[in-house]
């Protein structure tokens, strides 16, 4: 007997930022930056920043907001991957801490590291939950205290991170028109010397001598990690375009992390995609790592400009190397 193709689809989305903003006049009072340098070479004019709570709380709140959206009750969920890099502790994972502030009474799960293409493994992975068979009911959450592990006396990094949260609903569909299509991921673990945070793992625990060296927040070679992250962009992203005969005016929105304004102009270029039919937040919460890309889903939806049957790429890079896209055609009315 021939068992009938499954998809996942996203079902329902939630979001939450901490209320108070970092605005870019800010960083002019405490480092030697200007509104006119983040504007112009980021495209960031604000970010938010958590002042009490951690990751899992924030993600909490956005689990929450995706619960008033749907008849699906927490206790239905059978797992929750939580893409991070700022989990509340090394261990318990902050999935954990999630499920039991939501009331996932009969969940599994686990936190997913892939830096800012964390989200994006993460869907992928979740997504393949559903396509066995084996799960219905799956939450991928992007969440991160950025502020936590960025260093405020550092100009080269400190302007670009903020803090948020969101989270998606992934739930079998036998339409196979709708859903995650299709996904091409990478990793390449030379690039950990331009991205990192050097100490807190096995490889440098935390000493004294680590935190008067600064090893406990990011450090980036941002012109490294520029050049490659716009090659690997726009590369992956074309590919998924071109295996699935895809042109830019059948593509609704281009959805990529967002890391620099510079980087997805120059993604959205290769793809033939106008600047209209790209999801843009970085200007209102800067990099948030994780929830960059589920936010713009979140907010972009809920405006009304993600409509059903869209056709959707989502691309992202970060530190590793990690990076891919992924294809998927909206299902949510
Ligand atoms: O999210 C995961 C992956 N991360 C990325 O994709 C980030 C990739 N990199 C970038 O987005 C950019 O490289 C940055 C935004 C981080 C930096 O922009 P850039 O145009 O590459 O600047 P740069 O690092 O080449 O620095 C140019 C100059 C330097 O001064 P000198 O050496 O030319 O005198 C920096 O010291 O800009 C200086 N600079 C700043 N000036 C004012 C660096 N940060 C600042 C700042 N304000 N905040």
């Amino acid at each position: 007997m021939e068992t009938k193709k499954i998809n996942a689809a996203i079902t329902a989305v939630g979001m939450y930022v901490p209320e108070k903003i970092l605005d870019n006049k800010y960083f002019e009072s405490i480092v030697d930056t200007s509104d006119e340098w983040i504007l112009t070479r980021t495209g960031i004019r604000e970010r938010r920043m958590m002042e009490n709570g951690a990751t899992s709380d924030m993600a909490t709140k956005a689990c929450e907001d995706l619960f008033k959206t749907t008849n699906v009750k927490p206790e239905e969920i059978d797992a929750i991957i939580l893409a991070t890099v700022t989990p509340d502790m090394m261990f318990p994972s902050s999935a954990c801490l999630v499920q039991k502030n939501i009331g996932a009474v009969n969940a599994w799960g686990f936190d997913l590291i892939a830096a800012c293409s964390g989200f994006l493994f993460a869907l992928q992975t979740g997504s393949s939950f559903i396509e066995s068979g084996r799960y219905k009911k799956v939450l991928v959450i992007g969440s991160d205290k950025m502020t936590s592990i960025t260093d405020y006396t550092d100009r080269n990094t400190c302007v670009l991170f903020g803090d948020g949260s969101a989270a998606v609903l992934l739930e079998p569909t036998t339409d196979t028109s709708y859903g995650i299509i299709d996904s091409i991921l990478h990793i390449d673990g030379s690039g950990k010397d331009a991205l990192n945070m050097k100490a807190g793992g096995s490889l440098n625990p935390a000493s004294h001598e680590t935190v008067d060296k600064r090893w406990h927040y990011i450090y980036q070679d941002g012109k490294a990690v520029f050049k490659v992250a716009v090659k690997g962009m726009a590369d992956v992203s074309y590919e998924m375009m071109q295996k699935h005969n895809l042109k830019g005016e059948d593509i609704a929105y281009l959805i990529p992390h967002q890391a620099n304004l510079r980087i997805i102009d120059a993604t959205a270029e290769r793809m033939g995609i106008t600047k209209d039919k790209v999801t843009i937040n970085i200007d209102k919460y800067g990099n948030t790592t994780t929830a960059t890309i589920p936010l713009c889903l979140t907010e972009y939806y809920r405006e009304g400009k993600i409509k059903k049957g869209d056709n959707l790429i989502i691309a992202a890079f970060g530190a590793g190397y990690t990076w891919g896209s992924l294809y998927l055609r909206w299902s949510l009315d």
